[in-house]
């Protein structure tokens, strides 16, 4: 494929499929994740979520928004309530909306007198009492579907409730960040996926050399034993402060034991599960590898969404933390798989390493992370396998690959050799002496041997992708067994129909619907 021509052809004989990459990226080659960031964080600082009934005149609501300044975007959605997101062409629409905003009267409570963005509309005028105006298509977009990728609104709606928990942490630390990572950002997220988050606070260190000579200032701060005892206290108090005074923030929890101390808890308005760590920066960067390789072809994300659909459907991965290979750790697998096509269809990290400029020099907390996020830099062989053909190859990968000697690892070809004895060794892509799967006991690993065995058996004996993905339809077919079988869940059709939709790419079978 060639990223630059915006095109790629899967190739089969039945099936040609075309990919018309964006005008934008045709001229200048896919974003990267820093200007996607930076262009999502800025929305999100002009905007407001306001809590709605669920029939507000949507003409008459603009309306009154636009007394306040130019209103760029707004849509509603429904979480535990109806709610719009609303974004003004610059911070002064904000402002004006916030002042004319007034604290709740209540008669028998009291209130917690903090002002944010997230604010409630209160005028009985702006509700639709008209029975025959139904909801316009701009009205509850944010289907609660969990089986589609992000959608743009999903998106926004991520890196504004980050946008609104950094107004509260910035109370201590007025430089702090809160950016979210891993899925929400990386391009393998999907709706209802969690929001990890992280607390930035580099903009408040700044090491600024001393002079030779003379006065200088420095800040007179607090010591603690260790940057773990520092992550720990903030992501404390901050976790007090979303407790008591974060408004819809509940279910705080603290969990600052674990390797990665972190504060989870529901955003309410938004209906996402929230994860809060801090000083997670290698983290940041897996997330920013992870969306290289996802842009770098336009095959990888709907083959790891298929596979992780797949995993979900048969239990392979589980919402629940336990023994269970993780979203994380598969996606690694379908990415160190696609390394090792003829020819690569992705590059090693070893690679994209040496293709780096001095520039993107990269070194956190002493691990060398650096790559090139250039994409122009990074020319790989034309390879014109179809997503069946790659599908069928992953399963046939797993189902013979060598697990007690050989490990999984980004890096570079032909060094894979397990360091130590867990079942299954998925390096960590910049923290080299870790395993990302050391969770993974041998009969979770066996099972997903055994999985992928039959799933390989199944498309090589003519089945299509939607009784792959039926979670008793392997076991059934495999033991000969007459069963009545079940018809296809909503739930994986609507996600396959997403991903022909958004990729405007197709699997040979998705045709069978
Ligand atoms: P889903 O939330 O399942 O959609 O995927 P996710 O990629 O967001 O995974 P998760 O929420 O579990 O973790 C968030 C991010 O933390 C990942 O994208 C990784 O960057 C990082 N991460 C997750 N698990 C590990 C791990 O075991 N080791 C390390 N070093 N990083 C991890
Ligand atoms: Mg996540």
């Amino acid at each position: 494929m060639n990223i630059m021509s915006g095109q790629c052809v899967f190739g089969q004989k039945k099936h040609l499929f075309f990919l018309p990459l964006s005008e934008k990226k045709k001229k200048n080659g896919p974003k990267s994740l820093r200007d996607l960031r930076a262009e999502r964080q800025a929305q999100a600082e002009r905007s407001v979520l306001v809590s709605c009934h669920p029939k507000t005149h949507e003409n008459k609501f603009l309306k009154y928004l636009s007394r306040h300044g130019n209103v760029n975007k707004c849509f509603f959605y429904e979480s535990f309530g109806t709610y719009a997101v609303v974004e003004f062409s610059n911070q002064d629409g904000v402002q004006s909306l916030l002042e004319s905003a007034a604290m709740p009267s209540v008669s028998h409570e009291s209130v917690v007198p903090l002002r944010s963005r997230l604010l409630s509309l209160r005028n009985v005028n702006t509700v639709d009492t008209d029975k025959q105006s139904a909801p316009s298509a701009n009205h509850r977009e944010l289907c609660p579907s969990t089986t589609h990728s992000l959608t743009d609104e999903n998106t926004r709606l991520r890196f504004l409730v980050c946008s609104l928990l950094n107004d509260i942490a910035a109370a201590y630390f007025p430089q702090s960040s809160i950016k979210p990572f891993g899925s929400s950002v990386n391009g393998f997220g999907k709706l209802g996926c969690d929001l990890d988050m992280i607390l930035d606070l580099d903009g408040t260190i700044c090491v600024r050399p001393q002079p030779r000579s003379g006065m200088y200032m420095e800040y007179l701060v607090k010591r603690t034993s260790s940057e773990r005892a520092v992550t720990q206290s903030v992501l404390s108090v901050i976790a007090g402060c979303l407790d008591q005074f974060g408004p819809g923030c509940v279910g705080v929890q603290k969990i600052l034991n674990a390797r990665c101390p972190l504060v989870r808890f529901a955003h309410q308005p938004s209906g996402f599960q929230c994860d809060l760590t801090a000083s997670n920066r290698v983290a940041m960067r897996s997330t920013e590898l992870l969306y290289l390789f996802g842009e770098l072809d336009a095959r990888v994300r709907p083959l790891v969404f298929t596979v992780r659909c797949w995993a979900r459907a048969h239990g392979v991965t589980s919402p629940i933390p336990g023994a269970w290979i993780t979203n994380f750790s598969l996606t690694i697998m379908v990415l160190f798989f696609l390394q090792r096509r003829n020819p690569p269809i992705l590059p090693t990290l070893d690679r994209l390493k040496e293709l780096a400029e001095p520039s993107e020099k990269c070194v956190l907390d002493g691990n060398d992370c650096t790559f090139t996020s250039d994409f122009h830099r990074i020319s790989l062989e034309t390879n014109t396998e179809t997503l069946d053909q790659l599908l069928g190859d992953f399963f046939e990968f797993y189902s013979t690959f060598i697990f007690n000697r050989m490990s999984i690892n980004l890096g570079r070809y032909g060094k894979e050799h397990k360091p130590e004895l867990h079942p299954l060794y998925i390096q960590n892509p910049f923290e080299t002496s870790l395993n990302i799967s050391k969770n993974v006991n041998s009969s979770q690993l066996e099972r997903f041997v055994t999985l992928c065995q039959e799933s390989a058996w199944l498309l090589q004996s003519g089945s299509h992708l939607n009784t792959l993905l039926l979670p008793s339809h392997i076991s059934v077919v495999r033991g000969r067994k007459k069963r009545k079988s079940q018809p296809a869940s909503e739930r994986i059709k609507g996600l396959l129909e997403s991903l022909r939709i958004k990729n405007n790419v197709s699997f040979g079978f998705t045709v069978f619907f």
